[in-house]
């Protein structure tokens, strides 16, 4: 059975954020795929120290020096077959918890390990204000994405105005999103 993990980041465990990552995650378990959701705000993320004047073992070898749940989090991603993001939009961007983890994942694995190259994604951003901020916020995640060597299938803004249609439209895509893991789909960049 093919296995997608859903990282996600809210403080909030009912808002558009959580209801978002559960549409996805229920399409892809009804469509046979296995899911393991990783609320990242429940975990104990530090953010990078920018040891060594800059580069430190990340660089050297592939890991980090901090002793959190970063190193767990980076073997369940590693072993899964397709990654979901799904972030709250905090200033136009991921959220604080989201980025610090993706700031250390980023070091380890673009310039070391590549574990994560050619990984097929989704990635999705909620702004549950004005809505403003989503296309940047996406933009930022593939951006760290691209470094990584993986791949965006497609980019997903959730905002309260659009949440009637696009919810039920994320449950079809975690649907599609196992059928493209599991047959292959493609696109050339
Ligand atoms: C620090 C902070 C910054 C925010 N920035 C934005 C923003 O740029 N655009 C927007 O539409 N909403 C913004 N919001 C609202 C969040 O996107 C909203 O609270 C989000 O939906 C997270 O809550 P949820 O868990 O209910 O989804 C911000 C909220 C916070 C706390």
């Amino acid at each position: 059975m093919k296995k997608v993990v859903v990282l996600w980041s809210s403080p909030n465990t009912d808002g558009l954020t959580a209801s978002a990552k559960d549409q996805i995650a229920k399409g892809l378990i009804d469509a046979g795929t296995e899911v393991e959701e990783i609320h990242l705000n429940k975990l104990h993320l530090e953010h990078c120290r920018a040891c060594g004047n800059g580069w430190g073992t990340c660089n050297k070898n592939g890991t980090c020096i901090i002793k959190d749940d970063f190193e767990e989090v980076y073997r369940k991603i590693k072993e899964a077959d397709g990654i979901v993001w799904v972030s709250a939009v905090y200033w136009s961007d991921m959220t604080e918890c989201f980025k610090a983890f993706f700031d250390r994942l980023r070091r380890c694995d673009a310039t070391r390990n590549h574990f994560l190259a050619e990984k097929r994604c989704i990635l999705i951003a909620c702004a549950g204000g004005t809505g403003r901020g989503t296309l940047e916020c996406l933009m930022q995640l593939e951006r760290g994405l691209t470094h990584m060597g993986m791949r965006a299938y497609d980019r997903i803004s959730v905002v309260r105005y659009n949440k009637d249609y696009v919810l039920p439209a994320l449950y079809e895509a975690g649907k599609v999103y196992s059928d493209r893991i599991k047959n292959g789909f493609d696109m050339y960049y």
